[in-house]
């Protein structure tokens, strides 16, 4: 029997509750193949405790592993965003984990905040190129907290990053046309307009773009984008975007989905050691009540799966959560569900051992 070895960042604040969860959920659907979870503490309050960050040597193991789960990092009493980088970009740049996947798929038509949008209409994916732009820490401050300080934060976009994502976002709409029987569509979103060198982003894609001729092919800028995914989420299938705009748009995005409490990402170098996370972060106001929704977790637990090739028992979490929701019996996505973290999680593992043949 093939037993994955799985690396478990459990983090901060909820990350270890909907960690728990999602780990109760992979252990219950796990047919055929074990999981072997290796856990590692790093986390904003291990820092807080030890001063240690994620080393270098522990980067290298990470990439021995078949994959890598992170529940959630970030911590109050610790300097903005030095963990996070430590362990989430850490995670995308040392495994060079290219393409960050973020579907916004909405289960039941009643947790959609937009008036007469059905599950028919909010189903699409967004590519997020995830080792360039505005996240490469290329920059700094001179002088600080001087009159003449100066900040400076480089974008970079290089060819074989764009055109590396804008690949996998080309296969990615084919592969979704296939599977939904219906005409291929991948979208660009950047701000080449004010941004002029992000035009390196429109020629790649046209290039790239002559190899799929079966896939429609068009264009917005962020901020229209930013409008239109609420007006007419119907229209998208596959989007493909900046480091930065993807980050901002699939929170976004993450609403028609009636809440980030369900919204997942996988973090992908194709072939590779790959990272699965919810987007949502480690919530300190909530932390420690056991109220917060696990189903992102969960979500993420399955998207490792499908990564992983075990797509029976992807679809099994899928659909049970949907089944779930659309029955009303996880009736929301947050704590208005009156429902418990641990809860939940039995649910769904109570749905999946049903639903086992
Ligand atoms: C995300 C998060 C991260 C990001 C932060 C925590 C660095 O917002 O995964 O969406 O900006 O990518
Ligand atoms: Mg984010």
């Amino acid at each position: 029997m093939k037993t994955y070895n799985i690396g478990i960042i459990a983090g901060d604040g909820i990350g270890p509750e909907v960690t728990n969860e999602a780990l109760k959920v992979l252990r219950v659907v796990a047919s055929g193949f074990d999981c072997n979870f290796v856990e590692y503490p790093y986390s904003g309050a291990h820092y807080l405790k030890t001063k240690e960050l994620v080393p270098d040597k522990t980067i290298d193991e990470w990439k021995t592993l078949d994959a890598v789960f992170l529940g959630a990092i970030g911590h109050p009493a610790v300097e903005v965003g030095l963990v996070e980088r430590s362990v989430i970009l850490g995670l995308r740049f040392g495994l060079d984990l290219y393409i960050n996947l973020r579907p916004i798929k909405l289960y039941a038509e009643h947790l959609c905040p937009l008036k007469g949008k059905t599950p028919a209409d909010i189903d699409f994916a967004v590519v997020r190129e995830n080792t360039e732009g505005e996240y490469t820490q290329i920059g700094g401050i001179l002088k600080k907290g001087s009159p003449d300080e100066v900040a400076t934060s480089t974008s970079l976009y290089t060819r074989v990053g764009i055109e590396r994502a804008v690949r996998y976002a080309f296969e990615l709409a084919r592969a979704r046309a296939s599977a939904n029987k219906k005409p291929g569509h991948l979208t660009l979103v950047d701000k080449a307009n004010a941004i002029r060198p992000q035009e390196i982003w429109t020629r790649v894609f046209a290039e790239v773009g002559k190899e799929y001729p079966d896939i429609k092919q068009d264009h917005a800028y962020v901020d229209a984008f930013a409008m239109l995914m609420i007006q007419k989420p119907e229209y998208y299938d596959t989007v493909v975007t900046t480091n930065l705009y993807g980050d901002i748009l699939t929170d976004l995005g993450s609403t028609l989905q009636g809440g980030i409490g369900i919204a997942a990402s996988a973090n992908l170098h194709p072939g590779k050691t790959s990272m699965f996370e919810p987007i949502h972060g480690s919530a300190p106001d909530i932390a420690g009540k056991g109220i917060a929704c696990p189903l992102a977790a969960i979500m993420a637990a399955g998207m490792m799966l499908e990564y992983l090739g075990e797509s029976d028992s992807a679809n099994r979490i899928e659909s049970s959560v949907a089944s779930l929701l659309a029955s009303g019996q996880i009736p929301s996505l947050d704590a208005s569900s009156g429902l418990g973290t641990i809860q939940i999680g039995d649910m769904v593992a109570g749905a999946i051992r049903k639903s086992t043949p």
